[in-house]
């Protein structure tokens, strides 16, 4: 199994601590784990062009940095996101990191080896804020069409691992154990969640009828999925 993380602080405290304690329940030697920290691995905010939109993903300015990302990402069956909360939201250097895959939104071109792929998001916070914090990151997974998404925020009271209660980090290991089963369970069956599925049938219908933008158009019928070719079969 290869496994990504991609880390939305370059701090390895209480965030990226609950992420490793999930992957390591999860994989063994035979297994790959490639992890990235942001800003280190994309320190360049979008720039709004909208290069990747009316012609590649390939003309991005950054595309020396989002490539090596897509490629590790696009060989990945697992996904981990993680982030501290921030003023009640995703960490800048993670939106920075999902505003350069805005192309890849179903409503342009989505991958479609998205659609079989497992994700965890793992975000922490002193006290609240994770569950806006979690949809900042699953609404764009969903929208690339992640077959399946899991999201765990914890309110840790702390601003270190060192500083989490041991009472604290009994519950998040119990926690990430339950987790840990249910993502075991789908990576062994990988399929898109209902939700995904209608997104793509409502993309679909509108490229067939709408179409207003024509790379992502010529996109979606070289894949075949305005005619019977899915993503996920
Ligand atoms: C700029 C900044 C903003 C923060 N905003 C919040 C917040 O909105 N709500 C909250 O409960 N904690 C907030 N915190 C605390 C962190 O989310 C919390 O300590 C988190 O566990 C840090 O993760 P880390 O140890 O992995 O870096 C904030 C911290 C910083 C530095």
């Amino acid at each position: 199994m290869n496994v990504v993380m991609i880390n939305g602080s370059l701090r390895k405290e209480s965030t990226y601590n609950i992420g490793k304690l999930l992957i390591n329940k999860l994989i063994s030697e035979k297994d790959t784990l490639k992890e990235f920290f942001l800003p280190r691995d994309l320190p360049k905010f979008c720039c709004g062009c909208n290069t990747c939109f009316t012609k590649s993903e390939e003309n991005c300015p950054h595309y020396e940095y989002t490539s090596i990302l897509t490629k590790a990402m696009d060989e990945a069956d697992f996904l981990v996101f993680t982030t501290p909360v921030y003023v009640y939201h995703t960490s800048g250097q993670m939106k920075t990191f999902l505003d350069h895959y805005g192309y890849r939104w179903m409503v342009h071109r989505p991958s479609g080896v998205m659609f079989k792929k497992v994700a965890v998001i793992i975000s922490t916070a002193a006290g609240g804020g994770m569950k806006s914090t979690n949809k900042d990151i699953k609404d764009s997974l969903d929208f690339w069409g992640v077959g399946k998404t899991y999201p765990y925020g914890k309110g840790v009271a702390a601003i270190s691992w060192d500083g989490v209660s041991n009472k604290k980090k009994q519950r998040i290991n119990l926690d990430i154990d339950s987790l840990a089963r249910k993502v075991r369970n789908r990576i062994s069956n990988p399929h898109p969640s209902i939700k995904v599925k209608s997104i793509f049938y409502i993309m679909r219908m509108m490229q067939k009828k709408v179409g207003f933008n024509k790379p992502d158009v010529d996109y979606w019928n070289a894949q075949g999925w305005l005619g019977k070719v899915r993503p996920w079969r």
